[in-house]
C-alpha cells in the first residue's frame, strides 16, 4: 500500500526534504522550500521484485535507423536543434521574459505548418486573441497552427490525442501548466515535474515534438523548471539582453545534435529576422580607431563568429578598484590580470577594468584569452590596436601562448570579412596558409605586450 506524507520541495533544485529548513542542503538557496503535500512517496512493498515482468534484451551491436526530423524552415534555429526537431523528442526553451520566446515559436509554428505539417500551439500565458494579434503583427494570420489557451494538462492531452497526433505541439509555458496527478498548487515544482512528465509521456507515445517553454530568473537558472532541464532531450536557452537587437539560441544539452551551437536572430518589427553571418552583424558599430579595441576570431558551435572586445583601463578613484565584466568570464578576467601583472609586468592593482563584449554575445571559449589581454593592453597603453587584425590563442598561468582548435576556420573568417592579419599561438603555425591572412604568431603573453607597446 502506497503511504503520502508531506513534503518539502526546493523551488529552486526540485530537492525534497521531509522536513522544513532555511535553507536547502541541496543546493544552498536561502527560503526556498515549500511545503507540498501528497507529492507521492512510496514506501517500499514487501516483495520488491515479485512483479517485474521479464523484458527482452538486446545485442549493442545491431542496425537502428537516424531519428526522423522535421524541420523548421528557420535556418538557424535547425541548426541549433542539430537539423530539425526530433520527432518524438521533447525540447526546453529558457529565457528571460520578453526575450522573444514566444514570438519565435509562434514563427516556427507557422513555418511548420506551412510546409503542410500538423501544428498545435497551446498558450498557457495570453489569451487566444494575444496570440492571433502577435500573429497577425508578424503576417502569419493565413498559417493553418491549431490554437488553443489552456493550463490542464489532462485537457490538452485528451484533446491531440481525440484526432491525429500532431507533428509539432508547443507549450507556452510549462510553469503555467498544471495536472489532477499532483496536489500542489500550480507553478510548483512538483506541478512542474508532473506536467512535463505527462507531455513528455505524450510525445514518446504519439511521436509528436513537443517544445516547451520555460521562463528564466535573473540568475540565469530556469526557475522551478530546472528539473524539467533532466527530463528533456533537448535545452535551448535564448539569450541576449533588451539593450540589443540580436538574439542568441544556444543548445545547452542536446541528445540529438551537437550542444554550443548557437542560432542568431535580429528582433524587428516584424518578428525574429534570421541573421546567417553574424559577424558583419557584431562588427557593425566598431570603431577601430579607439585603444581598447581587439577583434576575436571566435568559434560558436562549428561556425566562425567574429566579436569586438572592448577593455577600459583607468586609474582608480577607489581603494578597492573595480572589475566589471559584461560577456566574459569575470575570474578569467582575474586569471589574465595576474598573468600580466606576474609575467608582463603590467601592475593594474590601482586601476579600474571594465570589459565587454559588443553586441551581446556571451564568450565561453578559452581561446578569447588573447583578444581579450590585446583590449587590455591597448586601452591601458592608449594605443589602438592594428584595425585589420584579429586575435585568438589561449594564455596559460605561465604567461604562454597556446594553440586553439580550428584555426583554419577563423582564419578563413576573418579574410571574408576583410581582415589582413590574424595574431595567434605558434602552435597554430600550420594554418597559416588558409584564408590568405597573414599570421603574425606569438608565443608569450609577453610578446604580445611588447608589440602593442612597440
Ligand atoms: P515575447 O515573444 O512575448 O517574449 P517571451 O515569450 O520570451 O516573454 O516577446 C516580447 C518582446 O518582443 C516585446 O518586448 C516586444 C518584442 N517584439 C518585437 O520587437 N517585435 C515583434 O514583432 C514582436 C512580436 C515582439
Ligand atoms: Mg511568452
Amino acid at each position: 500500500m502506497a503511504r503520502r506524507s508531506a513534503q518539502f520541495v526546493c523551488q529552486s533544485c526540485g530537492a525534497i526534504s521531509t522536513k522544513w529548513t532555511g535553507r536547502c542542503e541541496a543546493c544552498g538557496t536561502w527560503n526556498s522550500l515549500v511545503e507540498e503535500g501528497g507529492g507521492g512517496v512510496l514506501a517500499a512493498p514487501a516483495r520488491p521484485f515479485a512483479k517485474g515482468r521479464v523484458i527482452e534484451l538486446v545485442a549493442l551491436a545491431g542496425t537502428s535507423e537516424d531519428a526522423p526530423r522535421t524541420l523548421a524552415g528557420i535556418g538557424e534555429l535547425d541548426r541549433v536543434t542539430g537539423g530539425g526537431f526530433v520527432r518524438g523528442s521533447a525540447i526546453l526553451i529558457g529565457g528571460d521574459p520578453g526575450i522573444g520566446k514566444s514570438t519565435l515559436l509562434i514563427q516556427a509554428a507557422a513555418a511548420v505548418a506551412q510546409a503542410g505539417r500538423r501544428v498545435v500551439y497551446v498558450s498557457g500565458e495570453e489569451a487566444v486573441g494575444q496570440v492571433r494579434l502577435r500573429a497577425a503583427r508578424l503576417g502569419l494570420s493565413d498559417a493553418p497552427v491549431a490554437l488553443a489557451a489552456e493550463t490542464r494538462i489532462e485537457d490538452i492531452v485528451a484533446t491531440v490525442s481525440a484526432g491525429a497526433p500532431p507533428d509539432l505541439m508547443i507549450i507556452d509555458s510549462i510553469q503555467t501548466m498544471w495536472t489532477d496527478q499532483v496536489e500542489s498548487t500550480p507553478g510548483t515544482v512538483t506541478q512542474i515535474r508532473g506536467a512535463a512528465q505527462a507531455l513528455i509521456r505524450f510525445a514518446k507515445r504519439m511521436g509528436t515534438t513537443v517544445v516547451l517553454v520555460g521562463h528564466v530568473t535573473k540568475d540565469g537558472q530556469i526557475a522551478g523548471p530546472r528539473v524539467v532541464e533532466h527530463m528533456v532531450d533537448a535545452v535551448l536557452y535564448f539569450e541576449g539582453d533588451g539593450a540589443h537587437r540580436f538574439r542568441i539560441l544556444r543548445a545547452v544539452k542536446n541528445r540529438f545534435g551537437p550542444t554550443d551551437e548557437i542560432g542568431v536572430f535580429e528582433m524587428s518589427g516584424k518578428g525574429l529576422i534570421e541573421v546567417p553571418n553574424p559577424s558583419a552583424l557584431f562588427l557593425g558599430d566598431r570603431d577601430s580607431r579607439t585603444p581598447g579595441s581587439a577583434v576575436f576570431a571566435g568559434i560558436e558551435g562549428t561556425r566562425p563568429v567574429l566579436v569586438e572586445f572592448q577593455a577600459l583601463v583607468a586609474p582608480s578613484p577607489l581603494g578597492t578598484p573595480r572589475r566589471a565584466v559584461v560577456g566574459w568570464d569575470a575570474s578569467r578576467l582575474s586569471m589574465l590580470l595576474a598573468v600580466l601583472d606576474a609575467h608582463c609586468g603590467l601592475k593594474l592593482g590601482g586601476h579600474d577594468v571594465y570589459l565587454n563584449v559588443a553586441g551581446g554575445l556571451r564568450i565561453i571559449e578559452p581561446a578569447a584569452d588573447l583578444a581579450a589581454a590585446a583590449a587590455l593592453v591597448s586601452s591601458l597603453a592608449q594605443a589602438p590596436l592594428p584595425p585589420e587584425a584579429v586575435f585568438f590563442g589561449e594564455v596559460s598561468l605561465s604567461g604562454a601562448v597556446r594553440a586553439v582548435p580550428h584555426g583554419a576556420a577563423r582564419l578563413r573568417e576573418a579574410h571574408k570579412l576583410g581582415f589582413a592579419e590574424a595574431v595567434a599561438p605558434v602552435g597554430n603555425q600550420a594554418e597559416a596558409g588558409a584564408g590568405g591572412v597573414s599570421l603574425v604568431c606569438v608565443d608569450t603573453l609577453a610578446g604580445l605586450v611588447a608589440r602593442i607597446a612597440a
